[in-house]
């Protein structure tokens, strides 16, 4: 192999599109870890929306916003199949127009009524950001699974891997419960739990999660991203998110996560609490102390990073593929990303 990839989530899946692309031979070691950020996401499309501030990580946000149509596109010819992309814009109501720092266009209640009817009695009004929308992100990733497999990426499906074994300033092989593989270059994509491989600050940030059946499709005009958010899917599903809590690996819905959201949720969009619940799951973000992604070299000259995505890990996928594709071509890491290097956090990595 020329390029092993540890970890099969949107990030691995993405950069072995992107590497397998060049006829690169891209193998894909995958632990089939539960509970994993890839399927449990909404699949917003919201650097507006979340508030990220400005600066380099909106920047790098936006750059991945504006390539979504494109890599959407060449993902769906090649398979013939949906990925549910829609960039249906964002609507963030608020109880004061002074709140946050949004950079989005003010609706007044007026204006936000006629965006989006229903909506809970206390919004004053709402920021609009019309470029900001969704993907579904399961069927992204079956989409992803699909051209990687026609592009000839082999997938080490249900192998943990123990260790990733060095010699001198190289990684050599890397050992699962099953097997060791070796390959020229290594990628580094396992989310929360880089820990258990890497030296490297990323946690578990658990999110809740649960899915309603509306009525009509879709159940809104567009997101509703207010004190939980609320993605409407084409077919009348409603994606409701999201608890975020800081209790390591501890899975399960309780009932303190549920009834949080809820609230929210009806808060939000009293309408909805007629609808049937459909589904109810949660997942790890992969969160870093400053938030930011842990992208680019590693102390192993064979070993890349691409960590840490936390609440936007969907979002930033195609820029991330491209980044790490360029990299692996022979570009230098581009110094405007040294805010995602991981020495920003320590001066030295131990492989654990
Ligand atoms: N991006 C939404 C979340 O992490 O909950």
């Amino acid at each position: 192999m020329d390029v092993l990839i540890i970890g099969g989530g949107i990030i691995g899946l993405s950069t072995a599109v992107e590497l397998a692309k060049t006829q690169r031979q891209v193998g894909i070691v995958e632990g089939g870890f539960p509970s994993t950020a890839t399927p449990a996401a909404a699949g917003m499309l919201a650097p507006g929306a979340e508030q990220i501030p400005a600066g380099a990580l909106l920047d790098l946000c936006q750059a991945s916003l504006q390539r979504y149509p494109t890599w959407i596109q060449d993902l769906e010819e090649r398979t013939g199949k949906t990925t549910g992309y829609w960039p249906c814009g964002i609507l963030v109501p608020v109880t004061s127009q002074a709140m946050g720092y949004h950079r989005g266009i003010w609706l007044n209640r007026g204006e936000l009524d006629r965006q989006q009817p229903g909506l809970g009695a206390q919004f004053q009004g709402g920021w609009w950001y019309p470029d900001n929308g969704q993907v579904d992100n399961r069927l992204l990733t079956q989409v992803l699974r699909h051209v990687a497999q026609t592009l000839g990426v082999h997938f080490f499906s249900q192998e943990t891997v123990v260790r990733i074994e060095p010699v001198g300033d190289r990684i050599t092989q890397v050992v699962t419960h099953q097997a060791s593989h070796q390959a020229a270059h290594y990628i580094l994509t396992t989310g929360a739990w880089t820990q258990k491989l890497l030296s490297l600050p990323v946690h578990p940030r658990k999110g809740q999660m649960l899915a309603l059946q509306a009525p009509h499709a879709p159940a809104l005009n567009q997101v509703v991203f207010a004190s939980a958010y609320l993605v409407p899917r084409r077919d009348g599903r409603l994606v409701v998110g999201a608890t975020n809590e800081d209790v390591g690996f501890q899975g399960g819905i309780t009932a303190g996560g549920l009834h949080s959201l809820l609230e929210r949720a009806i808060h939000t969009y009293p309408p909805l609490q007629d609808w049937p619940i459909l589904e109810t799951w949660w997942g790890y973000r992969p969160v870093t102390p400053d938030e930011c992604p842990i992208l680019g070299p590693s102390p192993w000259e064979n070993l890349t990073l691409a960590t840490g995505h936390y609440r936007n890990g969907i979002l930033l996928a195609p820029i991330t593929a491209e980044l790490i594709g360029n990299y692996l071509n022979g570009q230098p890491w581009p110094s405007e990303l040294d805010f995602c290097r991981w020495n920003r956090f320590a001066s030295s990595l131990e492989l654990l």
